[in-house]
């Protein structure tokens, strides 16, 4: 992972930063309706021209973890979405929300605490984080989803997501894996995720890691 390039825009009652690291440029803070982030202007980001809650709320869009924010008073944080979810990206990665805990994720990465962009073609350089390389590596996979798990008693509480060296991401919590069609397809509280980008199985691993050679460092 590259050194540290955190951004912190400041404002009189939030700050937000961004975090090269992670970002991949999904543009859901581009996009965003109103003043918050604009492209051209410098700074790009300028939280005094929202209100909190707006800068909240668009913050909490980015997919990746890489914005993040503070307010000052700490009257608010970000809350976890009350699901954990996986959403299955079309030819792209695995984009996780919920109450996470990556293991190896740092304090420094706050916003992976909430929201990841998890690779799942195998080619990423910044493991087990995506950096886009499914793009130029033309990685294929359509995102359907063909098993329904067993389900859980409640949704919520912590996802666990342990990334095994020259293996899967191993996820244990409540969680529901979304297919790329936007189909709620599998819940349940334990599984394998392919990250080498081989598996007959996807979104899980079948074990063809082993047989591809797959190395994460
Ligand atoms: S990680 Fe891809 S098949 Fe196991």
């Amino acid at each position: 992972m590259d050194e540290q390039k955190v951004t912190t825009y400041t404002g009189d009652e939030i700050d937000v930063q961004w975090d090269s690291r992670l970002c991949i440029h999904i543009g859901e803070c581009g996009y965003a309706r109103g003043e918050l982030f604009v492209g051209g202007r410098d700074p790009w980001c300028q939280p005094d021209l929202v209100s909190t809650d707006e800068t909240m709320d668009v913050v909490s869009r980015c997919p990746s973890g890489a914005l993040s924010y503070q307010v000052k008073n700490g009257s608010a944080s970000e809350v976890p979405a009350a699901e954990n979810t996986v959403q299955v990206v079309y030819n792209g990665p695995l984009y996780v929300q919920g109450d996470l805990d990556i293991e190896g994720a740092t304090d420094d990465m706050p916003g992976l605490n909430y929201r990841a962009a998890l690779c799942r073609c195998g080619l990423s350089s910044n493991k087990p984080y995506c950096d886009n390389s499914h793009t130029g590596g033309k990685f294929t996979d359509f995102g359907a989803v063909g098993e329904t798990g067993d389900g859980f008693e409640q949704a919520g509480g912590k996802l666990n997501i342990t990334p095994l060296k020259d293996g899967p991401l191993l996820l244990a919590g409540n969680f529901t894996i979304i297919a790329a069609s936007g189909r709620p397809a599998w819940r349940g509280t334990e599984t394998a995720l392919c990250r080498c980008g081989q598996s007959k199985n996807k979104p899980f691993c079948d074990g063809s890691h082993t047989e591809a050679g797959f190395k994460t460092e």
